[in-house]
């Protein structure tokens, strides 16, 4: 079981981690992954780098919407492949 955790608290909020939250769920379903829990946490102490995300306990800063994608597929499809 992989697990997402996406920062919610105001600053990542602003800063667009909803959008990230429903890229994440579409490229989940696309993909037809079961087997991933996706959360929200409040502030992870790192809001100037927002948007920060957790994937397995690793963290990632400065998530975007432009970069989500290329995120997920590193950390959550490439990784599968192993
Ligand atoms: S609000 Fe996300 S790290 Fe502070």
């Amino acid at each position: 079981m992989n697990e997402i955790i996406i920062c919610v608290g105001s600053s990542c909020h602003l800063k667009g981690s909803e959008k990230i939250i429903e890229i994440f769920k579409k490229e989940i379903e696309k993909n037809q992954l079961q087997e991933i829990k996706i959360s929200g946490s409040f502030c992870q102490g790192n809001c100037t780098a927002g948007v920060n995300i957790e994937i397995d306990g690793q963290k990632i800063a400065a998530v975007t919407e432009e970069n989500a994608r290329g995120i997920f597929k590193k950390y959550l499809l490439d990784d599968q492949n192993e």
